[in-house]
């Protein structure tokens, strides 16, 4: 093979070779450090995206790094047909940061496996078909997660639809008390819709959706994929104040969750796990050492860095400093999952503040910018974000 040289032939060989994604940015990442991106030609990027909120521990965080390195010494990977020390700490620890009455986890290998997996074990545990989910909800793209995702042109991408999905109004319990038959099995929704533009409801909405569950035997699923593993500030959305103190009945998790490494997770009652016999759930990545060093690495590199702290920190002096910019109307979210609203249209926002070498996201919302930073961001950090708005906004 041909020694690669420049950013030019690199970007060229991929267009050529690969099928098409999203719109890629005019990067070539190559290396990467905290909340840095280098990219081959020797320029650094803030990285205020984290790869679609997956750098939560920052970029190659060296505990993490170092927990996978041993691990590949030892055991690259073998399935859940054995037991392995990896597999057991990761989920004790999950375990351990997860709200009490979540005491099981099942590994997978991405966000929209976890939510298949949450799905089919509401089925099987309520003998019910339905799932009640969300105007503006994401939750992957396999048959039946893109199924569950009322946002955009997703259920259109996924036809044909798989059936059993009925929609509800974010933050509107009318809406999704007329749908809660007998034939529910469950209620999934994100509880901050992140690429709906960081839509929240008020408190009252999740501990009325919980009621609502109770009463009707229905099992309730937060989809953290995005919020979990620490971006809040908390370690979930589920028991934080912002949601009431309400506890799902399963979360389901990835992104961050690895640190980069892909792997997804469902978190489950005591009470639903008792339904779940050998075979009925499998995988063949899932729980695979590799992964599985990877999660406690990265559990552990949130607490020792005190993470959490430095995330609800650091989001004040954001949301302080972003004071200073007229044209942000409103800041959306919480902890480090913002949508900066804008006046108007962020896409040139977004453009320029690449331009100066700062990678934030768009989203659904035309008018919001969002920011996924890795949890070790720091106030300086911040500080260069704003500046380059004082400038282009
Ligand atoms: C809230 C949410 N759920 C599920 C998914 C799907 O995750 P994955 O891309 O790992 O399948 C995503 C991905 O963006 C997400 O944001």
């Amino acid at each position: 093979m041909a020694t690669i040289t420049s950013s030019e032939e690199i970007t060229a060989l991929e267009e050529r070779y690969q099928l098409a994604t999203y719109k890629k940015m005019p990067v070539v990442a190559e290396r990467g450090e905290g909340v840095w991106i280098y990219a081959s030609n020797g320029e650094r990027y803030l990285d205020l995206y984290g790869g679609h909120a997956v750098a939560g521990t920052g970029h190659c965080h060296p505990h993490v790094i170092a927990a996978i390195r041993r691990q590949s010494e030892k055991l690259l990977f073998y399935s859940n047909l054995v037991y392995s020390e990896a597999r057991a700490r990761a989920a004790e620890k999950l375990v351990s940061i997860a709200p009490d009455s979540l005491t099981k986890a099942f590994f997978c290998n991405s966000g929209t496996e976890a939510n298949e997996n949450a799905m089919r074990i509401a089925r099987m545990a309520t003998g019910r078909e339905n799932v009640i989910t969300f105007s503006g909800g994401f939750h992957g793209r396999t048959a039946d997660a893109i199924s569950a995702t009322f946002l955009g042109k997703y259920r259109e991408i996924g036809k044909p639809n798989v059936p059993g999905h009925l929609q509800a109004e974010f933050g509107d319990l009318d809406s999704v008390r007329a749908l809660a038959n007998e034939s529910v099995a469950a209620i999934m929704l994100e509880p901050i819709q992140s690429m709906a533009g960081v839509r929240m409801s008020d408190p009252l909405f999740y501990r009325e959706l919980r009621q609502l569950c109770d009463e009707r035997g229905i099992v309730l699923i937060y989809d953290e994929v995005q919020t979990g593993i620490g971006r809040t500030g908390e370690w979930f959305f589920a028991g934080s104040p912002a949601g009431d103190g309400v506890i799902p009945d399963i979360i389901t998790l990835a992104k961050a969750l690895g640190s980069g490494i892909p792997v997804g997770a469902c978190l489950v009652t005591g009470k639903l796990a008792s339904h779940i016999k050998e075979n009925d759930l499998g995988t063949t990545f899932g729980g695979g050492m590799i992964a599985m060093a990877a999660v406690t690495a990265t559990l552990e590199a949130i607490e020792n860095d005190r993470m959490l702290e430095n995330v609800v920190s650091v989001e004040s002096h954001l949301r302080e400093r972003l004071k200073e910019i007229e044209q942000v109307v409103k800041v959306r979210g919480r902890g480090f999952l913002l949508g900066l609203e804008f006046a108007g249209k962020v896409k040139p926002i977004h453009e320029a503040l690449l331009e100066r070498k700062i990678i934030t996201g768009t989203s659904s919302n035309a008018k919001v910018l969002r920011l996924l930073p890795p949890l070790c961001l720091g106030k300086e950090e911040v500080d260069i974000l704003v500046e380059a708005l004082r400038k282009i906004a």
